[in-house]
């Protein structure tokens, strides 16, 4: 509907630096996370106070390989309680980083796990209860990477920075003084007005090959995006949140709700410049919606310019992964999750309440049904799932791989097909929530414990929080 502010593309794009590890005596891969105040000076001239990791704004790119024991020291250096959550990870729940891993100012929190999963593009933010919106819109987030010998093996750009390029999207509103404003929300959250890529606002990015890969992140707090091209070019979708799709979907545009990654295949001719941006998407709000929920606006992100010689590139794969379809006879049981207002299961978050409880190594379909006029996602921790079918349809090849974030519009009703496991804690729960962080915050929230057969009994368990 708009077309917020006018962007200039006059600064390089930032790149997060590939976090820095080293192997301790039991052959862990050990890195340091400090989440600390700063400031950044998004606009010039303005002076923009915000949070990071080891830095003013954001954090580094942790990057471990399928099989490796990883341990992160996560220090707080805030003034304030936070988390950090290891979106899309498969570990332990009591690594994982929730509203119960509450790291004291001062303190260092160090879970460690082994990375269990294939090659997928995974991301780190707070979750501290009823505080993660706040915090990740300050800029608390970070990219996880995982790599796997197949996705090794594949014809596909992967130099960090060079043809394969992280772009981590938020949208922020900067008041007269430069301050991150929270405060003027809708119902969605904040819509911003200006677009940080990676903490650039208004990049470009010089590019010498003729095949780029983009990993996009919406980390943004409430807007969805649908990411193309101004010049409608078509791309490849090689990969969602939970790794590389069976094969390359063509396509000329990519829809992200918040928390969701695509990883992207551009190709570029010598000498061009094209520009990233996200059309208003189709929020299935109906037009009635449009200015109440808004979000609707056209936003350039990026500008990229190929250099006028460019290194060639192989063909894309044919074939990416090995992604069988979905059995819904695998399923043992199902579950609904009703989406309306800020509740599911008309029940808020209760730190102390356990409201579902699977068992180890059994699938089950979850079906998320949105009964709000309002714009909600479902993600879910520890798992990647799969999606059987959206309002009854098969999913759309975007939807079609391991995710664990899904936009589920007003009205609809999604059904996912869901292994748990292999993990368990009778005592610690996982969450599933709302994407839209302010909705989170609000209660939109529930959480379950995977537990040993056997112990399905712990429904209703009443956990032991102190705060
Ligand atoms: Cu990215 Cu529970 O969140
Ligand atoms: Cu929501």
């Amino acid at each position: 509907m708009d077309t917020v502010g006018q962007v200039d593309f006059a600064r390089p794009l930032a790149v997060p630096p590939l976090a820095e590890s080293h192997l301790d005596g039991d052959g862990r891969r050990v890195f340091d996370l400090v989440a600390q105040d700063g400031e950044r000076e998004f606009v010039p001239g303005l002076s923009t106070p915000t949070r990071g990791f080891n830095g003013d704004h954001l954090g580094p790119t942790l990057r471990a390989r399928q099989g490796e024991r990883v341990a992160v020291r996560v220090r707080n250096d805030l003034d304030e309680v936070t988390t950090v959550h290891w979106h899309g990870m498969r570990l332990p729940a009591a690594m994982d980083g929730t509203p119960h891993q509450a790291i004291e100012p001062g303190e260092t929190w160090e879970p460690t796990w082994t990375v269990d999963q294939p090659a997928a593009t995974l991301w780190y933010h707070p979750h501290p209860h009823g505080e993660t919106e706040k915090q990740v819109y300050q800029g608390l987030a970070g990219l996880f990477l995982v790599d796997d010998p197949e996705e090794a093996a594949l014809d596909l750009p992967r130099e960090y920075g060079v043809d394969d390029i992280p772009l981590v999207v938020r949208d922020v509103r900067l008041d007269g003084q430069g301050r991150l404003d929270r405060e003027s929300r809708n119902p969605m959250g904040v819509l911003g007005d200006t677009v940080l890529v990676n903490g650039t606002a208004g990049p470009y990015l010089e590019v010498e090959d003729e095949r780029v890969r983009l990993r996009l992140l919406n980390a943004s707090t409430a807007r969805v995006y649908d990411f193309g091209f101004a010049d409608d070019r078509g791309f490849a979708l090689v990969g969602t949140d939970g790794g590389l799709l069976a094969a390359p979907h063509r396509t000329t545009r990519v829809r992200l709700s918040p928390g969701e990654r695509a990883e992207i295949v551009v190709d570029l001719v010598a000498g061009e410049s094209t520009v990233l941006r996200s059309t208003p998407p189709d929020l299935g709000t109906g037009d009635a919606m449009t200015g109440r929920v808004g979000g609707r606006d056209t936003l350039d992100i990026l500008e990229i310019r190929a250099a006028g010689d460019l290194r060639p590139a192989p063909p894309l794969p044919d074939t990416l992964a090995d992604i069988p379809p979905p059995d819904p006879a695998e399923s043992v049981t199902t579950r609904e999750f009703v989406l309306s207002g800020r509740q599911i299961n008309g029940g808020s978050m209760d730190m102390s309440r356990v409201d579902e409880v699977v068992v180890r190594d059994t699938a089950e379909t979850w079906v998320v049904r949105n009964d709000h006029n309002q714009p909600h996602n479902f993600h879910v921790h520890d798992v990647r799932f799969r999606v059987l079918d959206l309002d009854g349809d098969p999913p759309p090849p975007p939807l079609s791989g391991w995710k664990d974030t899904v936009y589920v519009p007003p009205g609809g009703e999604v059904r996912l097909l869901i292994r748990f496991g292999p993990h368990t804690d009778p005592e610690v729960p996982y969450m599933y929530h709302c994407h839209l962080l302010l909705h989170e915050d609000l209660g939109m929230m529930g959480q379950f414990l995977v537990v040993e057969p056997g112990q399905e009994d712990t429904v209703g368990t009443l956990l032991d929080v102190d705060h």
